[in-house]
């Protein structure tokens, strides 16, 4: 199954967002944009694992040690990899050096699990939405542009979720799997 392991979002920044979402959708429909309830940090991709190999993440998940609890805000937007050819278009999330952190120890735990680790330095984002064919990124721009400078909220991350992603019409459907909780404490990552 595919996974990925996620931070959701505050109901208050995810109710911003949708009606961002609306005006955005009115400005380019081509762009696949994302459903609300659909939005989550993403802290790490496992992508396919086997169901018997489940249990064993969860397992590694629950003995991770994390940072304390964090605050999370969410502000500014952009375009990956850039305005010239944008695939993505995001929204800024800050979680300093916690959130950072925690996804590496993420990544760091699961890797004697044969889950690759990461090449690229960590970047939190959330995905407003996806471009894969043709779309005029004009009229979004200038709409993110009027509403800079773009400050949504920010929210504790006492929790991150396992979470399961099934193609579907319409968009991935995301099923969480497992709860863990971001506290201090438990084992040590393991040494690499
Ligand atoms: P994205 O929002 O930047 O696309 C489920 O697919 C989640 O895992 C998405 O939030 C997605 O991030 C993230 N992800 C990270 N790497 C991925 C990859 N190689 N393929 C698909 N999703 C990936």
């Amino acid at each position: 199954m595919r996974t990925f392991i996620a931070i959701d979002i505050a109901p208050a920044i995810r109710e911003s967002i949708r009606a961002l979402l609306g005006e955005l959708k009115q400005a380019e429909r081509r762009i696949r944009w994302s459903r609300p309830e659909a939005l989550h940090i993403t802290l790490k991709f496992l992508g396919e694992v086997a169901p018997p190999k489940i249990a064993e993440v969860k397992a590694c998940l629950a003995k991770l040690r994390t940072p304390a609890p964090f605050s999370v805000s969410v502000h500014g937007s952009g375009f990956f990899p850039g305005e010239r050819s944008p695939r993505v278009v995001w929204l800024g999330v800050d979680g300093g050096k916690e959130l950072a952190d925690l996804a590496s120890r993420i990544d760091q735990s699961l890797e004697p699990l044969g889950i690759s680790r990461e090449k690229r330095p960590y970047s939190a984002h959330l995905t407003l939405g996806r471009i894969d064919g043709a779309a005029d990124i004009n009229a979004v721009r200038e709409l993110l542009r009027q509403k800079e400078p773009l400050a949504l909220g920010s929210f504790p991350a006492s929790e991150y979720y396992l979470y399961e992603s099934t193609p579907a019409c319409g968009g991935s459907v995301y099923t969480k799997l497992a709860r863990f909780e971001v506290k201090a404490g438990g084992e040590p990552p393991a040494a690499i």
